[in-house]
């Protein structure tokens, strides 16, 4: 794919709308996977493609894990990891802004990207072939970050608690897991995922991504597909189309706070009024306990 990129046009964070819409009762059985359209490629084959999709500024997103850290710290954080980080974009901001920081992805696509970018900031070794369910780093840090839904990935109970086990594992005594996740509600229809925007690519050109869930849930706990679909013009060439599906948990706070329980060691959740990735300016605090919160929301443990 050609050319620099200049940034999104719009970017928004998955709403709540009309959730009702959806049947109750979800299957027991997994629904089929969505029909990848032909002639398109495998997007996660193409780091460059998602990195031109997600080209927004991530500062702000960057910032807000730091901040939750600290508060919970006393101090800030002096070292953090991204976890299922693809190209590692928080892992790199925290890293030019003197952090010791950390990047760990399943994908070895990705991690070369991340290593590319990341050289002059981020040691080659920092960037960590891993799994969420079983990594391991070579040093404990103070923050481990799960950004943009990435542990919706996760779907069986019993990768959740590995994952827990995991982080825990990652994380200095009183260090701070947080991620990025969309909670929805519990024994209800899930809040359908929809959101589209596009990037305009620098010399000539435009990205399309819709990004959003299909079908209906099934499973314990509930997951859905979740299918991107990213056009790419450039003139002068035959447009590119890029797919990409995968089965998305689906996760109440309830069900989420429970699954941490049972891993062990770490203490209490937080959860906050927004997503780490929130509109620009926008604030966010931590909700009272014992509300029952619902959309994208940062959600944060301290360990033991
Ligand atoms: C949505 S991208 C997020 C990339 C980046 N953190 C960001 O915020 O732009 C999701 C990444 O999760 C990785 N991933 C998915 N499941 C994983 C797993 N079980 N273990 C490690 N990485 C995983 C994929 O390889 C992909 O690079």
């Amino acid at each position: 794919m050609g050319g620099n990129l200049l940034g999104p046009i719009h970017v928004s964070a998955p709403e709540p709308s009309n959730p009702s819409r959806i049947e109750r009762d979800p299957p027991e059985k997994a629904t089929r996977r969505p029909a990848r359209p032909p002639g398109s490629h495998d997007l996660s084959r193409y780091p460059a493609v998602y990195d031109a999709a997600f080209s927004w500024d991530r500062s702000q997103e960057a910032r807000s894990y730091l901040q939750v850290a600290a508060t919970r710290i006393g101090r800030k954080p002096r070292s953090a990891v991204e976890l299922a980080c693809g190209t590692g974009p928080l892992a790199r901001l925290w890293g030019s802004w003197g952090l010791e920081s950390y990047g760990m992805d399943r994908s070895p696509t990705f991690l070369s990207r991340a290593r590319e970018l990341g050289r002059g900031t981020i040691p080659e070794s920092h960037w960590r072939l891993g799994d969420l369910r079983t990594f391991r780093l070579p040093r404990r840090v103070d923050l481990a970050v799960v950004p943009l839904d990435g542990i919706g990935y996760l779907v069986e109970e019993g990768e959740f608690l590995s994952f827990f086990r995991a982080a825990r594992r990652s994380l200095l005594t009183g260090g701070v897991l947080a991620v990025d996740v969309t909670l929805h509600e519990e024994q209800a229809p899930p809040l359908p995922i929809r959101n589209s925007w596009a990037v305009r690519l620098r010399p000539k050109g435009r990205l399309r991504i819709d990004w959003r869930s299909v079908g209906r849930p099934w499973g314990s706990p509930p997951r859905q597909w979740e299918v991107a679909k990213c056009s790419v013009r450039i003139p002068g060439r035959s447009t590119q189309l890029f797919w990409d599906a995968h089965p998305h948990s689906v996760l109440s706070a309830r069900r989420l706070g429970h699954l941490a329980e049972e891993a062990g060691g770490f203490r209490g959740m937080e959860v906050y009024s927004e997503a780490a990735h929130r509109p620009r300016g926008r604030m966010f605090q931590p909700t009272a306990s014992g509300t029952h919160p619902v959309g994208p929301r940062l959600i944060c443990w301290q360990r033991d």
